[in-house]
């Protein structure tokens, strides 16, 4: 990865993270993807979720930036078949809805920070997903 790309996403997430909206658009994205997405979160405190999720996108974006990944590692666990059964198959949902909420909230947002995102992120998702 270009370290040129961790910094366009450290500062295009600094422009979103703190408006709890761009949380609220991401899950209502998110669901409206897939029925199957919708059904895995009948039960969640969807305030609390958010908050999960603000701090969750920040280890992606921090492992793009070098940081170990431990915690990345702890998410994989969680979302494997032994935990919330997330099938590899939705992630790619995951990371349309994030682009899709980014570009509605990132007001720099362009074709450039869009491939900078999905470039630094891939291999933390990577460890999330291959732990399945
Ligand atoms: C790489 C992308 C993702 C990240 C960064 C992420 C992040 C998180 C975080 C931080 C939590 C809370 C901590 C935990 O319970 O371990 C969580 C919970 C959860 N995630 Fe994800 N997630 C991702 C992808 C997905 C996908 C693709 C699905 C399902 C289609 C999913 C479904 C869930 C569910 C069902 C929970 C538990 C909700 C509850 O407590 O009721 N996640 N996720």
């Amino acid at each position: 990865m270009d370290p040129a790309d961790s910094d366009i996403v450290f500062q295009s997430y600094g422009r979103c993270c703190n408006n709890e909206q761009f949380f609220v658009d991401f899950y209502d994205f998110f669901m409206s993807s897939s029925e199957e997405v919708r059904a895995m979160f009948t039960e969640t405190d969807m305030k609390q979720q958010r908050h999960l999720l603000r701090n969750g996108i920040m280890q992606l974006v921090l492992h793009a930036r070098g940081l170990p990944d431990t915690k990345l590692r702890a998410l994989g666990e969680s979302h494997s078949r032994r935990g919330y059964n997330v099938r590899p198959d939705f992630y790619h949902l995951w990371l349309e809805a994030l682009m899709k909420t980014l570009r509605r909230h990132d007001p720099e947002f362009s074709d450039t920070v869009e491939s900078a995102w999905r470039r630094a992120i891939q291999p933390g998702i990577e460890i999330i997903r291959g732990a399945y």
